[in-house]
């Protein structure tokens, strides 16, 4: 389907007369979908183990060392998550050279002028509240593009601080490669300390996204919430009357 996409009718106009128009636009790919998704499912998995991994429930003691296994279950689980968000990660780099204009690099950074007066503008609707409509971007607008780039570097802050605390436990050529980060940041302790503070930016992150991604759905009307499952968005090309 092409980027200008159909045009359908919407069956249940706002005002319940005349049926609004609105064009059909196929914005985020497959492979974006899919890193989206496999992402959300490696976070949760590894913000739970790491939160376990940094405060481990003392009732879970009970027993000697030598008759359970949950904690060894918990960080087997963080670095099998581990591994799965850093090569999902790796392919929606990729993806931000070969996929779509929504899913490029230039729609994270704001290059153009366009993107800078776009920014001003969702933090005068969204932020402060002095204007009452904020612009309507068809893919991400240019002031969430930016929060998900520094978003990205922080996953890269994180798989590094990450693979230096394992560097010490693995024999693997991958951890073993970001041995010289652990001097760097003054120590374990350090590494540790950074790696579990980020923790919360995650946390914080998807609780203002989650909410985010519901209220531009609910005040914009284009199905925001549903692009994220099936790709599709919808640009309103007439008012209602
Ligand atoms: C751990 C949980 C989550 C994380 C870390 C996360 C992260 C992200 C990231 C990084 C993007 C940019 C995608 C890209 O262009 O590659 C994105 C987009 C998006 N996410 Fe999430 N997400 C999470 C959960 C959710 C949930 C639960 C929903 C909805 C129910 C959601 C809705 C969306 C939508 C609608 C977009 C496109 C938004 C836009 O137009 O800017 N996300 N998310
Ligand atoms: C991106 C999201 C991630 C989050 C939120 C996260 C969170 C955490 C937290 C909170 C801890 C406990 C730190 C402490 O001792 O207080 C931890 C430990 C650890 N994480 Fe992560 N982590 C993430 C990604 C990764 C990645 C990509 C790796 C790469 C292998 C990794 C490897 C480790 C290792 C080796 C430990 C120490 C385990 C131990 O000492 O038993 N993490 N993580």
């Amino acid at each position: 389907m092409s980027a200008s996409g159909v045009r359908v009718k919407n069956l249940f106009p706002s005002n319940g007369s005349q049926p609004a128009e609105y064009r059909r636009i196929y914005v985020w790919e497959l492979p974006v979908r899919a890193y989206h998704w496999i992402n959300a499912l490696a976070l949760v998995a590894l913000c739970i183990t790491g939160y376990l991994i940094g405060a481990p429930i003392p009732a879970f003691y009970a027993a000697e060392a030598y008759q359970q296994y949950w904690f060894g279950w918990v960080r087997f689980l963080h670095f099998l998550a581990a591994f799965v968000y850093v090569f999902n990660f790796l392919a929606r780099l990729y993806w931000g050279f070969v996929g779509n204009k929504y899913a490029k690099w230039t729609s994270f950074l704001p290059l153009r002028n366009s993107q800078r007066k776009e920014i001003v503008e969702v933090i005068k609707a969204d932020v402060l509240e002095t204007k009452l409509h904020g612009p309507i971007s068809t893919g991400h607008n240019a002031l969430a593009g930016l929060i998900y780039f520094f978003t990205f570097l922080v996953f890269v802050f994180q798989t590094i601080t990450g693979f230096a605390m394992y560097s010490s436990m693995s024999t693997s050529w991958l951890p073993r490669m970001f041995t010289w980060v652990v001097p760097l940041m003054g120590g374990e302790f350090g590494v540790r300390f950074w790696h579990h503070l980020f923790l919360w930016f995650f946390v914080s992150f998807v609780i203002v996204h989650v909410y985010l991604a519901f209220y531009h759905d609910y005040i914009e009307g284009r199905g925001t919430i549903s692009s994220i499952v099936g790709g599709w968005k919808f640009d309103r090309v007439k008012s209602d009357k």
